[in-house]
């Protein structure tokens, strides 16, 4: 078991590719903190209860609110002894072209994607640096490397936490902790997944292609899979990874060469 004991946290915990990544914490031995914004989404969990019920636990809190977090972090240290291991997934674009986004919009995409990952890993970092060890991986987005046509805002948050995370990892280095990006390319989930638990369900035209569009930026033909995100997300929360901090792994089958 790679992760026998390490206690990790995540934000955005109850998005698609949150869930995927707790239960892989989950499968290697680890204590799991889920943090988002919506008890609801806790339902998303159900199918784990009975296996690992006592290995995770949900904390109600907006990555905005740098008290929710610090208390997230608590909280944690509380139930689990510590933290080790912070993702932070929790992430929002804002809406429309620049002449239809409203300065709101803007503002929430950077609350949620750049200023979120700033305060979780604010709150974090005294648990790291008390016993010199630690793994923050920050999910930002192929949108916020490349030139493709995504919303502005959501190119520019994800581009902030590529530059966030490369400052961190120098100034956490002297303590052992590794802060390190995986950049993903468009993804097979939300509205895409939707309907997949219904053996009825048929995708629209409008849906088809949309997708068809997406997987045509892509050089291996397809839209990644979430678990394929967290195999990334795992690797570099391993103690093997002791020596890669400052990274930017891009995940997206190519799309970032064509
Ligand atoms: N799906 C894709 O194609 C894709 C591609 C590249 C990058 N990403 C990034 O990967 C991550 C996960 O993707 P996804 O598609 O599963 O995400 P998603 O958009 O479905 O979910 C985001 C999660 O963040 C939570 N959240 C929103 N605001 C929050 C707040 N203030 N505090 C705490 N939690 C909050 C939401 O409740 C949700 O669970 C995101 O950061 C996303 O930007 C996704």
């Amino acid at each position: 078991m790679r992760f026998k004991d390490k206690v990790c946290v995540l934000t955005g915990g109850c998005s698609d590719m949150g869930i995927i990544v707790a239960e892989k914490f989950l499968k290697e031995g680890a204590k799991v903190v889920l943090v988002d914004i919506s008890e609801e989404l806790f339902e998303k969990m159900d199918e784990y209860k009975a296996e690992y019920g006592d290995n995770y636990r949900f904390f109600l809190g907006s990555v905005c609110n740098y008290d929710e977090m610090e208390k997230a972090m608590e909280f944690t240290a509380k139930e689990f002894g510590t933290v080790d291991i912070l993702v932070n997934m929790a992430g929002m674009g804002g809406r429309g072209k620049i002449e239809e986004m409203t300065l709101e919009s803007w503002n929430n995409a950077i609350a949620v994607t750049l200023t979120g990952t700033y305060h979780a890993c604010r709150a974090a970092v005294p648990y790291m640096k008390e016993k010199k060890y630690g793994r923050i991986i920050n999910v930002s987005s192929i949108g916020g490397r490349s030139n493709r046509p995504v919303n502005v805002a959501y190119a520019a948050s994800k581009a902030g936490v590529n530059g966030f995370s490369r400052g961190l990892a120098i100034e956490l280095a002297p303590w052992n902790i590794t802060v390190n990006t995986v950049a993903p390319g468009p993804l097979n989930g939300g509205m895409f997944t939707k309907g997949a638990k219904d053996p009825n369900y048929v995708p629209s035209p409008e849906m088809i292609k949309a997708r068809q569009m997406l997987e045509s930026t892509v050089a291996m033909g397809r839209l990644g899979e979430m678990s394929e995100i967290a195999n990334g997300i795992l690797y570099l929360a391993d103690d093997e990874a002791g020596w890669t901090t400052g990274e930017i792994l891009d995940i997206n089958g190519g799309a970032l060469m064509i």
